[in-house]
């Protein structure tokens, strides 16, 4: 009798096939990665820390990446790599250590081994401000359901990937370099694992958006991918990228306040190649705790180390504006997007009672300080409060409260996002661009609910965590999904994935309409709430008066 109930409960709680191997032979070498079961006939095959260029230590450091060095024998492939160096918290909720020897990608594929026709190719970038992050937060297992082959990449991160110098030195811009030989290793590769090589979207979050909207401006990553999706980040987002003449301190600035931080003194004031030698020779330690030294009060809220436009090697060989309005770069379909209400999460902190209106001036001018500080900040703070508080007739804390992260939310994202599609949109013949605004609220979110759809907030739809409730990643472990989450998800899935197939996220009527691409005529875009609303019109009048201030500002957006 105990014989048989044991066999009865290994029998029912097993899935009979947990997981076998999968062996591929790419270009350097053969990985054996894991083939998983996701129900009782289903299964997708992984290959985890997969190696797309050679580590980057030691002379390589600061410098463009480089392939990968081949390798006899098999490849374990069914763990993820560490991820890049970041500061204290990064590998919080990943088990993984950190180290320099981090650039390496990860693959979900329905079947590595069918000879059916290939499939389109979904590669992600993080997020994260360009100093933390990892590919290994992101689970491709629900996407892949959906028929497509999905990679996630480590980049390099901060000072390590993004440290210019603005000449031969150290050109900067590297964690682009990263990005552009994974996508070059995923054009060599994919095949193997069943995805094909001239169907790649590439697509991410923050400042994974505000990657793949520099990765479609350069001209060193063209013909790499021919879809984009963005999620709240673009190049004209004043954090996304340097622009030279336009910051507080410049990238050059920066590298020589590391060095003087770390010990460098004296190579600093030598050369920029002095500079960059003596960090080549500093531990990863000594710069991540370095790094947390180099910013400066009011530092236009922008990462000390971030991509920069350079002539050097030309990632980003012009100010983004100039691109993008000459129509350089990538001719691709792409979806850009925001969240309703982005920077609630900068006010969640304060207590209602704070949102008085003398608080809220104060507000408005410490952010014209930062941002206008090259033009008259109290003019600029008056027009905003001008259009935001006294010609709606707000009185109310929460009326102020829901300006103030309006504002933030219209300066950070929605309005660099808008200008940014109708800059493309403009252009004669110029591949059709979506719009979005995702406005869902998890059903048992903990944050307050005036927080309504913020920064982040709509990754676990787009990766399909309600369908994952084991694992997506441990910040969603606990969410308790309801089925109206679990429908979001679902069309967030097939919206993101008809797009990857068709070009069109909505092909068949999937939304009850067709959300047609933007144009300047009817700016049509789709609303993401707990249903899918095709609407007009986003932020119009707010984007207008932003227009009226950026164009005579010496500002980073726009
Ligand atoms: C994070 O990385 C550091 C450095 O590699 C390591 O010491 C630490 O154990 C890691 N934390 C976790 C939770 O893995
Ligand atoms: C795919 O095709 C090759 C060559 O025709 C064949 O050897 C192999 O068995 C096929 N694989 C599958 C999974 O059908
Ligand atoms: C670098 O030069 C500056 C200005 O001339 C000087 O103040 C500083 O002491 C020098 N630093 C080192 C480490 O030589
Ligand atoms: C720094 O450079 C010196 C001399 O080239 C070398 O001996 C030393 O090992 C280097 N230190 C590190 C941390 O790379
Ligand atoms: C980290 O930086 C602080 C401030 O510059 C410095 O006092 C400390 O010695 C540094 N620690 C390490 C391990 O480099
Ligand atoms: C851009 O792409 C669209 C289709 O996606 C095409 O019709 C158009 O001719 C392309 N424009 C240029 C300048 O190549
Ligand atoms: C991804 O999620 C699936 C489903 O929850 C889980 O079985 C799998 O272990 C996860 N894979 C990775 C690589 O984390
Ligand atoms: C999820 O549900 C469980 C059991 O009902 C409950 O204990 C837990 O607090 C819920 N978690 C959240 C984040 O709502």
């Amino acid at each position: 009798m105990t014989v048989v109930t044991v066999a009865f409960i290994v029998l029912t709680t097993i899935p009979l096939c947990v997981s076998e191997d999968v062996v591929v032979t790419t270009k350097n070498g053969e990985l054996r990665g894991r083939r998983v079961s996701t129900g009782q006939t289903s299964y997708l095959d992984t290959f985890l820390g997969i190696p797309f260029a050679a580590p980057p230590v030691g002379p390589l450091r600061f410098k463009a990446p480089q392939p990968p060095a081949s390798w006899t024998g098999t490849r374990d492939s069914t763990r993820f790599s560490a991820m890049c160096p970041q500061l204290a918290g990064g590998n919080k909720t990943l088990d993984l250590p950190i180290s320099e020897d981090c650039l390496y990608l990860n693959i979900y594929s329905p079947n590595a081994q069918t000879n059916d026709s290939l499939l389109p190719v979904m590669f992600w970038i993080h997020g994260g401000f360009y100093i933390v992050g990892s590919g290994a937060s992101f689970n491709g297992t629900a996407l892949t359901s959906r028929g497509v082959v999905v990679v996630t990449i480590n980049y390099r991160l901060g000072a390590l990937g993004f440290l210019s110098t603005l000449d031969a030195a150290s050109p900067g811009n590297n964690g682009l370099l990263d990005q552009i030989l994974a996508l070059k290793w995923v054009k060599d590769n994919i095949a193997l694992f069943h995805g094909d090589p001239n169907d790649v979207t590439i697509f991410g979050q923050s400042a994974g958006s505000g990657s793949v909207s520099l990765l479609r401006l350069s001209p060193l990553a063209q013909g790499l991918f021919s879809k984009a999706i963005m999620e709240s980040g673009v190049s004209l987002s004043h954090w996304a990228v340097a622009r030279p003449g336009k910051e507080i301190l410049s990238p050059l600035q920066y590298a020589q306040r590391l060095g003087t931080a770390v010990g460098c003194g004296s190579a600093v004031n030598q050369s920029n190649a002095a500079l960059v030698d003596c960090l080549r020779n500093m531990t990863v330690e000594r710069i991540l705790n370095g790094t947390n030294t180099v910013y400066i009060p009011n530092s236009q809220g922008v990462p000390a180390f971030n991509p920069t436009v350079e002539t050097v090697v030309g990632v980003i060989p012009e100010d983004p504006r100039i691109l993008l309005t000459r129509g350089s770069g990538s001719n691709v379909t792409s979806i850009r997007g925001i969240n309703s209400k982005e920077s609630a999460g900068v006010f969640l902190e304060q207590p209602l009672s704070y949102f008085t209106l003398p608080n809220v001036e104060a507000e408005i001018a410490q952010f014209t300080k930062i941002h206008f500080f090259r033009d008259n900040p109290v003019t600029v703070a008056n027009k905003i409060v001008a259009q935001y508080i006294t010609s709606q007739h707000l009185t109310t804390a929460k009326q102020y409260r829901e300006a103030l992260i309006q504002i933030n939310t219209d300066f950070t994202f929605t309005v660099p996002t808008i200008l940014e599609q109708q800059h493309t949109a403009m252009i004669p013949g110029h591949a059709p661009q979506y719009l979005y605004q995702f406005s869902y609220r998890a059903s048992h979110d903990p944050s307050p609910s005036w927080a309504g759809a913020m920064h982040s907030s709509e990754l676990p739809f787009v990766f399909g965590a309600p369908f994952m409730r084991d694992r997506f990643s441990d910040q969603y472990n606990h969410f308790n999904w309801t089925s109206e989450d679990s429908d979001v998800s679902g069309n967030m899935m097939t919206l993101w994935t008809s797009f990857a197939k068709d070009r069109n996220p909505s092909p068949h009527r999937v939304v009850g309409g067709i959300w047609a691409p933007y144009s300047l005529d009817s700016q049509d875009y789709l609303d993401i709430g707990s249903s899918l609303t095709i609407t007009t019109n986003l932020a119009t009048d707010r984007v207008k008066f932003w227009k009226s201030i950026l164009d005579k500002a010496q500002v980073l957006i726009g």
